[in-house]
């Protein structure tokens, strides 16, 4: 079975994706490896480390800046055409912070996953690991998760806990999130790859 065919969605630093790369490359072999292969990596804007790894993979990218585009609706089309134009198995927002629109859930749904920093349903939105900490939450963590026509409000697929310290802002306590999520993320994305999936309501089951 060939290797599932993946395009990450970046914003940021895109340490998500460089885990994703490094485990790629330590587990070659297509399907008997990993599982997986990054075959394009988006982002909605130039610039950014996450575009800079994978041109250091030497793999394709492509940039949609939602002011490149008369509407969102339009932005949301060309994300969707530039995406399925790599025919991805299934698609990655790591630290992708634009709102995907209508279009992309028609065409993704059920195979759109994302990553998020605190522990769903809690703090969803932009500022999960800002609105914990200012809540006074002594756990927190991540969600990996499928994506659908809500906000950060899709099937969960794993979630990693993380304590929150006195001394914490918001830059530690996420960097310590970030070091629980790039080995769920990993973990989740592999074994999606490798072994499918079922999505039934809220619950999804991996084989
Ligand atoms: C991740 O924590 C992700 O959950 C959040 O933004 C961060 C992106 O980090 N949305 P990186 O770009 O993968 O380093």
């Amino acid at each position: 079975m060939a290797a599932s065919r993946l395009v990450v969605l970046v914003s940021g630093s895109g340490t998500n994706l460089q885990a994703l790369l490094d485990a790629i490359d330590a587990h070659p072999g297509g399907s008997e490896g990993f599982g997986a292969e990054v075959v394009a990596v988006g982002a909605d804007r130039a610039n950014i480390a996450g575009l800079e790894r994978a041109e250091k993979a030497g793999i394709p990218t492509f940039v949609c800046p939602v002011k490149d585009y008369g509407s969102r609706v339009e932005w949301d089309a060309a994300l969707t055409a530039a995406t399925d134009a790599y025919a991805p198995d299934l698609v990655v927002s790591a630290g992708f912070m634009k709102i995907v629109g209508k279009e992309f859930i028609d065409r993704f749904g059920g195979r759109f996953v994302n990553t998020h920093p605190a522990l769903l349903p809690a703090f969803p939105g932009a500022h999960g690991v800002r609105d914990a900490l200012a809540y006074g939450a002594k756990v927190t963590g991540c969600t990996v998760h499928f994506v659908d026509s809500g906000v950060d409000t899709g099937p969960i697929i794993a979630q990693g806990v993380v304590e929150v310290r006195d001394e914490d802002d918001e830059a530690a306590l996420h960097e310590r999130i970030k070091e629980v999520e790039r080995k769920l993320l990993v973990d989740v994305v592999g074994r999606l790859a490798r072994h499918g999936y079922r999505i039934e309501g809220r619950k999804v089951t991996i084989q």
